[in-house]
């Protein structure tokens, strides 16, 4: 199998698998603590059934959407990974040409490996977003915002579900940290992986370059350092004031998973609410996000756009979003599997895989658009 070959996001995994030294996969393959989130989320999709309608002329089908009053060419969003560039040199810059050849945004990722004005250069057309944390240091935040402003961001995203880091369990049995340390295995990965070694030999060991020229950065070697020093469990509602007089801009509150916190959010004018549990990776077993999206949407009634994130791996699994009432999807994990595997063009399959997906599923459950889907498309499975 190739990343030409492949025909699933799955397939995409295994070849990343393959290909990645076994710490690098499990940092993005993996979550915290016993991994009941992350399962959650793909299995909760897996217990929605269709209810296809027959019988309705579905030649003509059209899968594009207006996201934050743009048209995308799909309901989703790829989400906001830091260091992506641990799988393929320069990743995120890839993945952002890729999003935008799929004509759908992409989110830079505050610890994004690739500078924002760098993926800027790279992608001069793209449909940029930028996510931020509130961190304790809001000269920092600032500085951030102001070159996200800079160089054409379109939506600030604002990640609310990390007061602290989750504890990732299969970084700490593979003794990850970035720069990544030289364990015996890691030795053992670098000559079974030798596209991945020649990558780092030439590009260097990735780091979180939207702060490698800040003074704050420079000592910080770890990325557990870098993220706990900064992260603020002090943060309240009243950030989101703050954030706002910083970014007049469209604002995405992401890390939401209940009623009166979405509903606060849109209070607050939020434009739109990203569902989400940082795809497992925060507190494990908290709730799927499939499975709170309707009420979610209930609360919200129409005030705000609302995102699905966490468990995308099917197009089929953003049409049962859309189906529950989401606007779009945000998607980490299967643009990581896709440049893990091969690159752009991994990156490019991944999107053309979930895209045509998305389709096919349109086409046999009798839609012509993904504005038809409505909740009476499914039925849940005990
Ligand atoms: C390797 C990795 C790095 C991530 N880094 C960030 C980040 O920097 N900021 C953020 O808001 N979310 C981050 N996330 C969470 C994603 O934005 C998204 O919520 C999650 O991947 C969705 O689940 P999925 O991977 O199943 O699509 C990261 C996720 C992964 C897998």
């Amino acid at each position: 199998m190739s990343v030409a070959t492949a025909s699933t996001v799955e397939e995409l995994r295994q070849l990343a698998r393959r290909r990645l030294p076994r710490a690098v996969f499990d940092f993005i393959d993996g979550a915290s603590d016993d991994e009941l989130t992350l399962r959650w989320n793909q299995d909760d999709f897996n217990r929605l059934a269709w209810l296809p309608r027959v019988l309705r002329n579905v030649t003509k089908r059209d899968c594009s959407t207006a996201i934050l009053g743009e048209v995308a060419a799909l309901p989703l969003i790829v989400a906001p990974t830091g260091l992506a560039a641990l799988v393929w040199a320069e990743a995120d810059a890839l993945l952002a040409t890729a999003a935008t050849s799929a004509k759908v945004p992409f989110t830079i990722s505050t610890s994004s490996s690739v500078r924002m004005e760098a993926i800027r250069e790279r992608a001069p057309d793209s449909r940029l977003w930028f996510q931020v944390y509130p961190y304790k240091d809001r000269d920092l935040v600032r500085a951030l915002i102001s070159r996200a402003k800079a160089i054409e961001c379109q939506a600030l995203v604002l990640t609310v579900d990390v007061p602290i880091l989750g504890r990732r369990l299969r970084d700490q049995r593979n003794r990850f940290t970035v720069p990544l340390r030289p364990t015996s295995r890691l030795v053992w990965d670098l000559v079974r992986c030798p596209t991945w070694t020649r990558h780092i030999l030439t590009y260097g060991v990735p780091r979180m370059q939207n702060f490698v020229d800040g003074k704050r950065s420079a000592s910080v070697t770890s990325l557990a350092a870098l993220m706990t020093s900064n992260m603020d469990a002090g943060v309240t509602w009243d950030a989101i004031d703050w954030i706002r007089q910083q970014w007049g801009g469209k604002l995405v509150l992401k890390g939401v998973l209940r009623p009166d916190d979405a509903e606060q959010a849109v209070r607050l004018g939020v434009d739109a609410v990203a569902v989400s549990n940082h795809g497992g990776r925060q507190l494990d077993g908290v709730t799927s996000s499939i499975e709170v999206l309707p009420q979610i949407v209930a609360s919200i009634a129409g005030r705000a756009e609302v995102y699905l994130d966490g468990g995308i791996r099917r197009g089929s699994d953003i049409a049962k979003a859309i189906a529950l009432g989401a606007t779009a999807v945000m998607a980490g994990r299967a643009g990581l599997y896709g440049v893990g595997a091969g690159g752009r063009a991994g990156a490019d399959r991944a999107f053309a895989i979930l895209a045509d997906e998305l389709d096919r599923c349109l086409t046999l459950i009798g839609c012509n658009s993904a504005k038809q889907l409505d909740v009476s498309c499914l039925l849940k499975r005990e």
